[in-house]
C-alpha cells in the first residue's frame, strides 16, 4: 500500500482500544458456487460457456472442506456460512441428488466437529439449469420448484445445522439480473424487477414457514446487502432525488414490508404478502461500500475528499455500515442483527487490515447507538470466483490459494483477525 493510501484510511480508523462481548460471534462467509465452481448444471455455467462471465474453477472448498473448516477454527471463528448449490441437489426437475445432499450433511458435520457452527444459505445467486428455462422466480408458477427444495434441502440438513437463511441479497438478485441486467438472465425491464421484488419477498415468506417446521426448529434469517444511497452532491436536487427514489424502492420497501408484511411501494397500490410480517429471527446484514447517485449514475460514495479506493474502484466508506446498523434496527425493533458479510477486494493485506479495522470500529459505535449487532461474518476464507470479475485481483479472502496444488496459505490479515479474535480486543496500536 502507498503512502496515499496510508494517510487516506486515517481519519476512519479506531482512535482507541474497542473490546468485544465474549458471546459475540465472529464468523466467516462464502457461497456455494463461488467457493465450489465446477461444471455445475447451472445459469452460470451456461453463462461462462456463452462467453457473458469468466469461467470458474472453485478454490477447492467442495473437495476440501474438512479441512478448510478446521483453519476456520483455527483462526478462532466459530460460525461459517455457506450455501447449497441448488443445481447439485437438484441437478433435473423433480430429481433430488443423495450424493450431494451426504455431501452437503458431512460439510456440516464437518463444521460441527471443528467447533464451528453452520449457517445454511438455500439461494445465492444461481438457478439450475432447467429452472432458469422455466424462467426462474419470475414465473409464480415455478415457486412450488423452489420451496420443494428448501423442504427438501430443509429435512436433510435440520439435524445438522440450527441456523438457515433463505437467500443471500434477493433484493441484489433482482437488481443485477432483472434492472441492471449484468447478470443471468440478464434482463433489463423495470416492470419484471418490480415484479421480482414482491416474488422474492413472498418466497422467503413461504421457505421461512417451511423451515420453522423443521426438528429441530433452526432459526432463520434474512440477508441483504445494505447500499448506502447518497447524492454525490448533496446540493443537486436531481441527484438527492435519484437517491431517494432508490433508497425508497430498496430499503424503505423491503423494510416496512419485513416488518408489516405489507409492500408499500412509490406510485403503486399496498400489498400483503401472506406470513411475511416479522418471518425473520435475525437480519443479515451485509456491507461493502456507499452507492452514490451523481452526474454520471450510480457509483460509489464518500465524504472524504480522498478516500480509500479498493479493487473494484468503490470508494471505502465505513459510516455506511454504522448508520445501515442504525436504521435496520430501528426499523426492526427486537430483531438481532448479524454482519452476514463484509471486506474488501485487494492484493494488499495493509488495506484488508485497515478496511476491517475501520468496518470493526463502525460497528462498534453502531452498538453504543443502540443496534443489537451479535455478530460479524467475514467475507471471505479462501479467495474465491467474484462473480463478473472472476478469479482476477478482486480477492476477498483472508486466506490465498494455489490454483494448481489448492494449498491455503492464511495472508496476514487472517493472522490479525485471529489475533482480535482471540484477545476480544481491536487495538488501535496493532493496525498497521
Ligand atoms: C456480495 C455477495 C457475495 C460476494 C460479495 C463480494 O454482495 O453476496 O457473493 O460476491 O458481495
Amino acid at each position: 500500500m502507498s503512502e496515499a493510501d496510508g494517510s487516506r484510511f486515517a481519519p476512519l480508523l479506531p482512535t482507541g482500544p474497542i473490546h468485544f462481548p465474549r458471546d459475540f460471534a465472529w464468523g466467516v462467509a462464502s457461497s456455494a458456487f463461488q467457493a465450489e465452481g465446477g461444471d455445475v448444471p447451472n445459469d452460470w455455467v451456461d453463462a461462462a460457456r456463452a462467453g457473458r462471465v469468466p469461467p470458474n474453477p472453485g478454490n477447492g472448498f467442495w473437495e476440501r472442506a474438512e479441512a478448510d473448516l478446521r483453519l476456520v477454527a483455527s483462526l478462532g471463528f466459530r460460525h461459517y456460512r455457506l450455501s447449497v448449490e441448488w443445481s447439485r441437489v437438484a441437478p433435473e426437475r423433480g430429481r433430488f441428488d443423495e450424493g450431494a445432499l451426504d455431501r452437503y450433511r458431512a460439510i456440516c458435520d464437518a463444521a460441527n466437529a471443528a467447533g464451528v457452527t453452520p449457517w445454511v444459505n438455500l439461494f445465492h445467486f444461481t438457478h439450475p439449469r432447467w429452472f432458469a428455462a422455466r424462467g426462474g422466480f419470475l414465473e409464480a408458477a415455478n415457486h412450488a420448484d423452489f420451496l420443494r427444495y428448501v423442504e427438501r434441502v430443509g429435512r436433510a440438513l435440520a439435524p445438522h445445522a440450527r441456523h438457515f437463511h433463505v437467500a443471500n441479497e434477493s433484493m441484489v438478485y433482482m437488481l443485477t439480473g432483472y434492472l441492471m441486467g449484468v447478470n443471468p438472465p440478464f434482463v433489463q425491464d423495470a416492470a419484471s424487477a418490480f415484479a421480482m421484488t414482491r416474488h422474492v419477498l413472498a418466497l422467503h415468506a413461504d421457505a421461512y414457514r417451511i423451515l420453522k417446521s423443521m426438528q429441530p426448529q433452526p432459526t432463520v434469517a434474512t440477508i441483504e446487502v445494505y447500499l448506502d444511497a447518497r447524492p454525490e452532491n448533496p446540493d443537486d436536487a436531481l441527484q438527492c432525488d435519484a437517491a431517494q427514489r432508490f433508497d425508497a424502492w430498496y430499503h424503505g420497501v423491503l423494510l416496512e414490508a419485513l416488518a408489516t408484511g405489507w409492500i408499500n411501494a412509490p406510485t403503486r397500490e399496498p400489498e400483503e404478502v401472506p406470513h411475511l410480517r416479522g418471518a425473520l429471527d435475525a437480519y443479515g446484514f451485509n456491507y461493502y461500500n456507499a452507492t452514490s447517485f451523481g452526474a454520471a449514475g450510480a457509483g460509489s460514495w464518500s465524504d472524504l475528499a480522498d478516500p480509500p479506493v479498493d479493487a473494484m474502484n468503490r470508494k471505502v466508506f465505513p459510516r455506511g455500515l454504522e448508520d445501515g446498523l442504525v436504521r435496520v434496527a430501528q426499523a426492526l425493533p427486537g430483531v438481532p442483527l448479524l454482519v452476514t458479510e463484509n471486506g474488501v477486494p485487494t492484493t494488499d493485506e495493509t488495506f484488508r487490515i485497515r478496511y476491517v479495522a475501520s468496518h470493526l470500529a463502525a460497528l462498534d459505535r453502531a452498538r453504543q447507538r443502540g443496534a443489537d449487532v451479535r455478530g460479524y461474518f467475514h467475507w471471505t476464507l479462501v479467495d474465491n470466483y467474484e462473480w463478473n470479475f472472476g478469479f482476477g485481483p478482486e480477492r476477498f479472502g483472508l486466506v490465498g490459494f494455489d490454483p494448481a496444488t489448492q494449498e491455503r496459505s492464511v495472508k496476514a490479515s487472517g493472522r490479525w483477525l485471529a489475533d482480535v479474535i482471540r484477545s476480544g480486543l481491536l487495538d488501535p496500536t496493532r493496525i498497521p
